[in-house]
């Protein structure tokens, strides 16, 4: 079995232990968590092994957390490490940890690819290159909306090939998660130089892609919306669900009206963490004129990603058929049960 540490217990963290900690095929070492805050009786209520830094030690104990060892106990202890630390904090992980301790790691969307804190080569995103991370020792999971990007275009770009001549990507990004006790300011951002083109094109170096990217007062949900120019008329198709009808976690919905009608009701279905893992596609707010076709599709930003890093183990450690992975990573995380359910919900 192997052995998986995930380091860091945020917005991430806090999911990807609960996904990793009931897969029967991991052995689940535990979390690293870095504060003392309410956070950590969550995960010893959760009967997970907490590992803190050294100079941490006496702090958690000297408020009795039973404590199982230091961050760098638990790495030893490990095959892989998934880091799930905040921003640029992974580089400093990779450095001080996972390279001396010759370890594998899986970092998130937040850290870089390129310049002098490049944690990894490459980033995976399951559609497009999730054979080419097999055996890798470092890699960056795709972040939410690179993530369902890739999703969104390779489908597209199989099924019309050549006949499309660019993307055009606005990201309507939330302001904090849930979850996080952050203000939010009553203002729209514009962000000068969005990571998610670079990102995207690193694993589809072909498609020709402009993104432009704004946060907004919201916590619920990213929106994205996609404007697709093909070289002529558009192709003909009914609906979108003809391209997406089989893709993993895409679902096709009609009628709701904003991203909280979908986060309302992942909560009101139980989904854990009121996530949906998934896309969601408004179909009804596709347009066609001439060569361009817009799609407007919302994006569960903390919960796409946690399915992400579980197929991504499965490459990296076990090299295990992309066909096989899915199924295993859906048993996990129910994500067509969830699908099913949101497109009955949302049907026309
Ligand atoms: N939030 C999203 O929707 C989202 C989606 C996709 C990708 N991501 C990416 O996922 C990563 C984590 O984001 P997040 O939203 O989970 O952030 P977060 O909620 O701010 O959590 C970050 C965690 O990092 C911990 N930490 C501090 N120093 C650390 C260290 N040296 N090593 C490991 N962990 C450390 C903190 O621990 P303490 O709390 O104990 O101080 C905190 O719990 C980022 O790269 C982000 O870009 C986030």
């Amino acid at each position: 079995m192997i052995r998986v540490f995930i380091n860091g217990y945020g917005n991430i963290g806090r999911r990807l232990a609960s996904a990793f900690s009931r897969d029967k095929e991991i052995q689940f070492v535990g979390i690293g968590k870095y504060s003392i805050d309410s956070k950590v009786d969550e995960a010893f209520a959760k009967k997970y092994a907490v590992y803190v830094p050294e100079e941490m030690i006496s702090k958690f104990r000297n408020m009795r957390y039973d404590i199982s060892g230091t961050i760098s106990d638990a790495i030893k202890e490990s095959d892989l490490v998934v880091d799930a630390a905040k921003d640029g904090f992974g580089y400093s992980n990779k450095i001080n940890f996972y390279v001396p301790m010759n370890k594998p790691a899986i970092f998130q969307g937040g850290e870089d690819r390129t310049g002098e804190k490049k944690v990894a080569d490459i980033i995976h995103n399951s559609r497009v290159n999730y054979e080419e991370v097999t055996n890798q020792k470092y890699v960056i999971q795709g972040s939410c909306n690179v993530s369902g990007m890739g999703r969104i275009m390779q489908p597209m770009i199989e099924k019309f090939g050549d006949k499309i001549q660019r993307y055009d990507v606005t990201l309507i990004r939330r302001w904090a998660d849930l979850e996080d006790t952050k203000e939010i300011k009553d203002s729209i951002e514009w962000d000068k130089n969005p990571h998610h083109q670079d990102d995207v094109k690193s694993f589809l170096p072909s498609v020709k892609l402009y993104v432009e990217s704004y946060k907004v007062p919201s916590r619920m949900m990213h929106l994205h919306q996609m404007t697709i120019r093909f070289k002529d008329k558009v192709p003909n198709f009914d609906s979108l669900s003809d391209i997406y009808e089989n893709e993993f976690g895409v679902a096709v919905l009609n009628k709701a009206k904003g991203t909280a009608d979908i986060r309302k009701k992942a909560h009101e279905f139980g989904f854990e963490h009121g996530d949906t893992n998934m896309v969601h596609i408004h179909e009804e707010t596709m347009r066609k004129t001439d060569d361009t076709l817009k799609i407007l599709y919302s994006d569960d930003q903390t919960g796409i990603v946690i399915p992400e890093n579980h197929l991504l183990f499965q490459s990296m450690m076990l090299g295990r058929p992309k066909k096989k992975a899915y199924e295993q990573t859906d048993s996990l995380f129910q994500i067509s049960k969830k699908r099913n359910l949101l497109e009955k919900e949302f049907a026309t």
